[in-house]
C-alpha cells in the first residue's frame, strides 16, 4: 500500500525507476564515445571496476539514508544528525544537492529537446516536409526552446502524477520499450558493413591509454553521474521502497542494469561510427582523434542514417526516440527531488510544487539558451565535475560516520535478518568510511588542480 508520502509498489517497481533514473545519456551518449576515444575494452574494465567498488557503495549509502529517514535529502541529512552544527551541515548539503538536480535537469531538458526534434525530424523528412525536416535540425534558439518546454512539459506531466501513478508507472511503460530498442538496433547495426571495425575497437584492450591517471579520475565521474548520485535522486528513491525490501539486492539490481545498458549502448554506437566511416561519413578530427561526443550525435549519426536510404530513415527514428524515453525516465527524477522536497518541508501540494519548480526550471533553461556559449558548458561542468562528485563525498560520511553503525544493521536487516553474516556487511560500512571518501577526495583535488 502506498503511504501518504508515497511509496514503490514492489521491488520490480523500484528497480525499474531507478535504473530508469540511471539509465540515460549517460550511458547511451556519453559512455560509449569516451570508451571509444579511450582504449576501448581497457576503458570498459576501468569503469566496470570502479562502478562496483566505487559506484555501488556510494549508491548503497543513499539508498540506506534515503530509507532510515523516510525522507528527502535535505530532511534526510538533518534527521540523522547528532547535534546542531552537523544538522546545519547536512540541511546545507542537502540544499546544495536539490539546487545541482534542478541545474542539471536545466542542461539536460535541452539536450533531449535537441533528441524530440531530431526525431520528428526523421518523419517529416518521411512526410516530404523538407524544409520542416532541415529546420528541426538546425541549432535555433526557437526550435531550442519549443523542444525543450515540450520535454520539461513531459517530464512535469509524469511527476504531477506522483510516485506509483507517475514514476513507477511510467518507468515500467518506458523502460522495456528502451532495452526493446536498443537491442533492435544493436542487432542491426551489426549486420551492416563496417561493424566489425567498431567492434575490434571496443572490444581489443589497450591498456596504456585507459590505465593513465587522468582517465581513471574521468571514469569515476562518468560513473557517479551514470548512477545519478551526488544530488539526492537516489536517496529520495530510496526513501520510496518499504522496509521489507533487501537494499543491497535492489542496489545491486540496479547498478547492474545501467552498466549493462551501458555496455550494450556500446555495441550500438561505435559500430555505428564504424560503419558511417565505411559509407563515407568523417568521423575523425584533422588530428586522427575521434569527433567529439556531440558531433557524432548530432552530426555523425544523422549523416550515416541518410546514407542508409529509406531503412536510414526507420533507425534514425528509432535511435531518437530511444534516447528521448532514455532522457525522460532520468529527467523525471530529477525533478523528483526538488519537488518532494518542497511537499515536505513546505506542505505544499504535489501539482504546486512541481509547476512551480518545473516552471523556473524551464525558465533557467531558457536563459542558459539565450546565453549558450557561456553558461551551457558552464553549467555541466559545475554540476557533473565538481558538485557530484563533492556531495557524493558528503552522503558516503554521513553512512559511514554519521548514521550509528547499529541504526545501519538494523535498517539492513529489516529485509535481510542474517546480513550480518554476509560478505556485504563484512565489508561496505568501512569501505564507505574509508576507501569512497578518499577516492572521491582524489576526483575533485584532480578536477580542480589536475
Ligand atoms: N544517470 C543519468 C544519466 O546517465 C543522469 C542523472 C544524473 C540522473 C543525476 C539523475 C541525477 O544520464
Amino acid at each position: 500500500m502506498a503511504s501518504a508520502r508515497g511509496e514503490f509498489s514492489s521491488r520490480l517497481g523500484f528497480v525499474l525507476a531507478a535504473a530508469g533514473s540511471a539509465v540515460g545519456l549517460g550511458n547511451i551518449w556519453n559512455f560509449p564515445t569516451q570508451a571509444a576515444s579511450n582504449g576501448g575494452a581497457a576503458f570498459l574494465l576501468v569503469y566496470l571496476v570502479l562502478a562496483f567498488t566505487l559506484a555501488y557503495p556510494a549508491l548503497m549509502a543513499e539508498l540506506i539514508i534515503g530509507r532510515h529517514a523516510h525522507a528527502n535529502a535535505v530532511q534526510a541529512l538533518q534527521r540523522i544528525s547528532p547535534n546542531a552544527p552537523v544538522r546545519m551541515f547536512g540541511r546545507t548539503a542537502g540544499l546544495i544537492g536539490l539546487a545541482v538536480a534542478s541545474l542539471i535537469l536545466s542542461f539536460y531538458g535541452i539536450v533531449a529537446g535537441w533528441m524530440i526534434a531530431f526525431c520528428i525530424s526523421s518523419f517529416a523528412s518521411v512526410l516530404g516536409l523538407e524544409s520542416v525536416s532541415a529546420w528541426l535540425v538546425s541549432f535555433g534558439f526557437a526550435r531550442n526552446v519549443i523542444f525543450m518546454l515540450l520535454f520539461m512539459g513531459l517530464t512535469i506531466a509524469i511527476i504531477s502524477r506522483g510516485v506509483q501513478d507517475g514514476i513507477e508507472r511510467w518507468s515500467a511503460r518506458l523502460m522495456p520499450m528502451l532495452i526493446l530498442t536498443l537491442v533492435l538496433l544493436v542487432i542491426y547495426v551489426l549486420t551492416l558493413d563496417g561493424a566489425s571495425e567498431g567492434l575490434k575497437v571496443y572490444l581489443l584492450p589497450d591498456f596504456h591509454r585507459a590505465l593513465s591517471p587522468d582517465l581513471i579520475l574521468r571514469a569515476m565521474g562518468s560513473s557517479f553521474f551514470s548512477l545519478s548520485l551526488g544530488v539526492g535522486t537516489m536517496l529520495i528513491y530510496g526513501s520510496y521502497i518499504d522496509d521489507s525490501q533487501n537494499l543491497p539486492l535492489v542496489g545491486g539490481m540496479v547498478t547492474l542494469v545501467d552498466i549493462s545498458i551501458a555496455v550494450l549502448a556500446g555495441f550500438l554506437v561505435l559500430p555505428a561510427m564504424y560503419v558511417a566511416l565505411h559509407n563515407g561519413v568523417e568521423i575523425f578530427g584533422p588530428g586522427g582523434e575521434l569527433l567529439s561526443e556531440d558531433t557524432l550525435v548530432f552530426s555523425v549519426l544523422p549523416e550515416l542514417f541518410t546514407t542508409m536510404g529509406p531503412t536510414g530513415v526507420l533507425v534514425s527514428i528509432l535511435f531518437f526516440f530511444l534516447m528521448t524515453i532514455a532522457a525522460l525516465t532520468s529527467s523525471i527524477s530529477m525533478l523528483e527531488v526538488p519537488v518532494a522536497y518542497c511537499i515536505e518541508e513546505h506542505n505544499v501540494s504535489r501539482k504546486t510544487g512541481v509547476y512551480a519548480i518545473g516552471g523556473a526550471i524551464a525558465a533557467f533553461s531558457t536563459v542558459i539558451l539565450l546565453n549558450f556559449d557561456t553558461l551551457f558548458g558552464f553549467v555541466i561542468s559545475l554540476t557533473t565535475r565538481y558538485s557530484e562528485p563533492l556531495l557524493g563525498f558528503v552522503f558516503c560520511v554521513y553512512a559511514g560516520w554519521i548514521l550509528h553503525r547499529d541504526k545501519l544493521l538494523q535498517e539492513l536487516r529489516k529485509g535481510n535478518p542474517g546480513i550480518e553474516q554476509g560478505l556485504f556487511w563484512k565489508i561496505w560500512p568501512w569501505w564507505v568510511r574509508v576507501v569512497c571518501p578518499t577516492v572521491i577526495l582524489a576526483i575533485f583535488a584532480q578536477s580542480i588542480w589536475g
